[in-house]
C-alpha cells in the first residue's frame, strides 16, 4: 500500500507554474499536455508544506538565518543516501545550480577561456558559457546501440589541445539519465588535474536514482577529483521544490573553496530566503519515504512507457534511464526533418515534449518526455502520439 498519493491530477494552470502557463509563449499553444520542464506534477511530500505553512503563520517575515537543522541536514542527507561525507566548512548555499554555474564561471575563468560541455546536454550549460563571453568546446558523448558513453580519450585529446579551464559535467547527465561510473569519473578527475582543468559537477539528479542504483558523486571518486572538483547539488529536482530556490554548493579543496566562498559572500550569493532552508531541512529531514514511493512510480511509469512504446510506436525507441524522470526518445525511425517532428507533436499529437535539438546538434531526432505526471494522463499523452502516427 502507498502511502502518498501520485495518482491524482492536480490541475496546476494558473499557478505560474513555467511547465503550464508558459505554454501558449513556448509552443505558440495552450491545447498541449506538457511533458516538457523537469518538474513532477506531483503533491510535495506533505511535511514539507507543513513545515512552511507553520512559518507563514507567523506575520512577520523580516531577515532570516538559515533553520536550526539546515546544514546538519544537507549533511546527514549526503552521507545516508550516498556514503559521501561532508564537513560544513565545505557546503555554501547557492541559489540555484545554473547559477551555481554561472557564478564559477565568473569566478574561475576570464572571457574567452574555452569550457568542455558533452552535448547532448543540459542546454543552459552552453548559454550560461557563450551568454558570458567564454568558449564552449564541445566533447560529445559516444552513441552506443541502445545508450551513450563518455568519450573520455576524446576528452583527453580535447584538453590537451584546447586548454580549457573548466568542464562542466553532468552527473548523472541530463537528457539520457545516465549516471557515470567510477571509473568514468576517476578518469575525467585525472585529465582534469593534469591539466589544470576545474570540474564543475552539477549533481542535482544524484538523488533520483532508479531501480536502486547507486549514485556516485564526482567528489568522492578520489583525490584528483576533490583537488579539481566544485560540485552542485539540490533537493529542488529530489523533492519537486524548484520553486523554493535552494541548491548548495561542495568543494574540497581550500584553494578553490575559501577564495570562492569568500566571493560568494562578499555579494551575498549565498544568504538563502528563510523558505529555502525550512523546505530543505524539512525534506531532507522528513522525506526520504516520500523519495522512495515517488522513484517507484517514476520507475513504473518508465516501464509503462518502454511496453508502450515496443508495442504501440515501433518506430520510436527509448534510451532507459538509469536516474531521474525524463526519458529520451529515440524518433529517428520516423523519418522527419527537426522541424517536422516538433511540428508533429505540438500540431498533431498535442503534446509538449522538450526538441532534442536544443541539447545540441547531437540532439536531432530525438525529444525529451518528462514521466513524472499521473500514469492516466502517461497514457492519455502515449495514446495522442499514437493516434498522430497513426
Ligand atoms: C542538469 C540540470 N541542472 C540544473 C537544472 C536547473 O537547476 P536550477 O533550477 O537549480 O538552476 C536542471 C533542471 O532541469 C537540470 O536538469
Amino acid at each position: 500500500m502507498r502511502k502518498y498519493d501520485f495518482d491524482s491530477v492536480i490541475d496546476r494552470h494558473g499557478s505560474g507554474a513555467v511547465k503550464y502557463d508558459d505554454l501558449q509563449q513556448t509552443f505558440g499553444s495552450e491545447d498541449l499536455i506538457p511533458l516538457w520542464i523537469a518538474d513532477m506534477d506531483f503533491a510535495v511530500c506533505p511535511d514539507i508544506t507543513e513545515a512552511l505553512r507553520e512559518r507563514m503563520s507567523h506575520p512577520i517575515f523580516g531577515y532570516a538565518s538559515p533553520s536550526p537543522g539546515y546544514w546538519d541536514s544537507i549533511i546527514a542527507w549526503l552521507d545516508r543516501r550516498h556514503g559521501f561525507k561532508v564537513g560544513r566548512q565545505d557546503i555554501t548555499y547557492i541559489p540555484g545550480v545554473v547559477k551555481g554555474i554561472g557564478f564559477a564561471i565568473n569566478f574561475f575563468t576570464r572571457p574567452g577561456d574555452k569550457v568542455v560541455i558533452q552535448p547532448p546536454v543540459y542546454h543552459p550549460f552552453k548559454r550560461v558559457v557563450e551568454g558570458n563571453d567564454r568558449i564552449v568546446v564541445n566533447n560529445p558523448l559516444i552513441k552506443t546501440a541502445d545508450s551513450y558513453r563518455m568519450d573520455t580519450e576524446g576528452l583527453e585529446e580535447l584538453v590537451r589541445r584546447e586548454h580549457p579551464r573548466m568542464m562542466i559535467l553532468c552527473n548523472p547527465h541530463n537528457p539520457i539519465g545516465l549516471q557515470w561510473s567510477e571509473e568514468t569519473l576517476r578518469e575525467v578527475a585525472r585529465i582534469a588535474r593534469e591539466n589544470d582543468m576545474i570540474v564543475v559537477s552539477d549533481e542535482i539528479h544524484g538523488d533520483l536514482m532508479l531501480d536502486c542504483r547507486r549514485h556516485i558523486p564526482f567528489l568522492a571518486v578520489g583525490e584528483d577529483a576533490r583537488a579539481v572538483g566544485v560540485m552542485l547539488g539540490a533537493p529542488s529536482k529530489t523533492f519537486n521544490i524548484p520553486g523554493m530556490v535552494s541548491s548548495w554548493c561542495i568543494i574540497k579543496n581550500p584553494e578553490l573553496r575559501l577564495p570562492f566562498y569568500n566571493w560568494l559572500e562578499t555579494n551575498e550569493f549565498d544568504a538563502p530566503t528563510f523558505t529555502a532552508t525550512i523546505a530543505t531541512e524539512a525534506a531532507y529531514e522528513h522525506g526520504e519515504p516520500w523519495l522512495e514511493e515517488a522513484l517507484t512510480y517514476i520507475s513504473e511509469n518508465i516501464d509503462f512507457t518502454e511496453r508502450y512504446v515496443a508495442e504501440r510506436l515501433p518506430k520510436l525507441a527509448i534510451v532507459r534511464p538509469e536516474a531521474s524522470f525524463l526519458v529520451w526518445l529515440d524518433c529517428r525511425g520516423l523519418g522527419l526533418s527537426q522541424e517536422q517532428l516538433v511540428r508533429m507533436f505540438v500540431n498533431r499529437a498535442h503534446l509538449a515534449l522538450n526538441d532534442g535539438a536544443m541539447f545540441g546538434d547531437e540532439g536531432v531526432g530525438y525529444m525529451r518526455l518528462n514521466v513524472a505526471c499521473p500514469r492516466e494522463v502517461l497514457k492519455t499523452a502515449l495514446d495522442h502520439l499514437a493516434d498522430a502516427l497513426s
